[in-house]
């Protein structure tokens, strides 16, 4: 099929890298010119695995292209998928700025247009913002009716960052919210080479279903890393603990890892999206607000942790291995390692950091702090060593690599070191 994708961000790519992976064609669109460009060029602005090649090939093919001109897009697509951010604006409500000038561009396209064309929001949208907003421009602009002119459907995006053609490719399931049978049926279509379960549902019932499945992950995560405070301060295995609960169906082994705290671009703002949601509906959520307070602390306890061992930080070399928000990606929004930074220089410590990949975009942030492409050279003579991310080729560090450490000091906020290969170590929950 023929499928145009409004907003080349990482949702946009990424499904485009997916829709390529399923033998469709597809037109991206941006407004930004220089990342139009930079893509034309060959590039990506994001590290994804798979996606890079993905596109390349499909270029080759000619059936991947992007452009600045909706019109091209539209023009040359059955489907059009808005992939448009949804950030933060101020206490949790939703920015809509760009998904309604995203919809009122498209509504003037689909003026000029005379076949059926199928609209998919992709972006994470608070409930009713489809119907109430992108519905409503997308008819005033175009002075057309849904049902007949064009159709639309919610789509929700399960990837996770790291993941995302894998799990583009082999989801757990696909949500299709359609506003009429007809819609669901165009948009199953597009998917009709991937074998999973497909629920339909109304337009509504979608988007809750994306809130609905951030908050629950998230608060799995919270109350496994309250459980790992409490077993910390008890001398028990959390990790042991977890895998004991996870043997339980109703429960399922997955998310239950303690740490430092969830990070990334999506959990955190998609709970306060639905927040000031409830709170609009005159609607107290107590549990999930406690959610965010509970992880906003946690990577809090790695200090706490570190200042009972080292004691005073004032001057003392604390290295940090992994700042990414997770494994393989480049992505430090939100990351819990930013908040352990600025805590630890107002401590009057001195960072060294390794990663593999997120320096550069750590360096937007704090430029004056030493940064690594060797993880020795990065310990040398470190007081600390705090561990912040699960890079695979942690697992790998050995007793050989601390050793030119000042004080063998290695706390663990993500579990990841290998015990039979490097002593001493503790974790914040372990
Ligand atoms: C998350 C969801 O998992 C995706 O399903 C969703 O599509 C995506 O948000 C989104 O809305 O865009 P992502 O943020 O890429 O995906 O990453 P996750 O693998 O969910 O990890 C999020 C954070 O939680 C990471 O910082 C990770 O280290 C942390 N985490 C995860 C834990 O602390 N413990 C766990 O047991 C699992």
């Amino acid at each position: 099929m023929k499928i145009s994708i409004m907003g080349s961000g990482y949702v946009g790519l990424t499904a485009a890298a997916g829709f390529c992976k399923l033998g469709h064609e597809v037109i991206c669109m941006d407004v930004d010119k220089e990342k139009v460009k930079f893509i034309k060029s060959g590039n990506l602005p994001l590290y994804e695995h798979g996606i890079k090649e993905t596109i390349e090939n499909a270029i080759k093919q000619k059936r991947f292209s992007i452009t600045t001109n909706l019109s091209e897009a539209v023009d040359n697509s059955e489907i059009t998928f808005i992939t448009v951010p949804t950030p933060e604006a101020s206490d949790g409500k939703q920015e809509t700025k760009f998904l309604n000038t995203a919809s009122k561009d498209l509504g003037k396209e689909l003026k000029k247009k005379n076949v059926y064309h199928l609209v998919v929001v992709k972006s994470t949208v608070v409930p009713e913002t489809t119907e109430k907003l992108i519905l409503s421009n997308i008819e005033s602009e175009s002075g057309k009716k849904i049902g007949n002119d064009f159709g639309l459907c919610v789509n929700p995006e399960f990837l996770r960052e790291g993941e995302a053609l894998k799990d583009f490719l082999k989801p757990d399931r696909i949500i299709i919210g359609e506003y009429d049978k007809k819609s669901g049926d165009a948009l199953e279509s597009v998917y009709k080479d991937i074998k999973t379960v497909i629920m339909k549902t109304d337009l509504k019932t979608a988007e809750m279903i994306k809130y609905a499945s951030n908050t629950f992950l998230a608060s799995k995560i919270s109350l496994t890393n309250e459980i790992g405070n409490i077993c910390k301060k008890l001398g028990i295995n959390t990790y042991e603990v977890m895998k004991g609960v996870g043997l339980d169906h109703r429960i399922s082994p997955y998310f239950l890892r303690s740490g430092i705290g969830f990070g990334g671009s999506c959990f955190r703002k998609d709970i306060r999206a639905l927040i000031w949601k409830s709170e609009s509906l005159s609607y107290d959520s107590k549990l999930i607000k406690e959610v965010i307070k509970l992880n906003e602390n946690q990577p809090h306890k790695i200090i706490e942790l570190l200042e009972k061992k080292a004691g005073s930080l004032k001057g003392k070399k604390v290295s940090l291995l992994g700042i990414a928000f997770k494994e393989n990606t480049d992505d430090i929004r939100e990351s819990p390692a930013i908040s352990i930074a600025a805590e630890l220089i107002k401590k009057g410590a001195k960072i060294s950091i390794y990663d593999p990949k997120a320096s550069d975009n750590f360096k937007k942030i704090f430029p004056n702090i030493h940064y690594f492409n060797d993880i020795e050279k990065c310990l040398f003579k470190s007081d600390a060593c705090l561990i912040l991310s699960e890079w695979e080729q942690f697992r790998q560090l050995s007793n050989v690599h601390f050793s030119k450490m000042k004080n063998k000091i290695i706390i663990e906020g993500r579990k990841i070191l290998n015990p039979n290969m490097v002593d001493n170590f503790e974790g914040v929950c372990w």
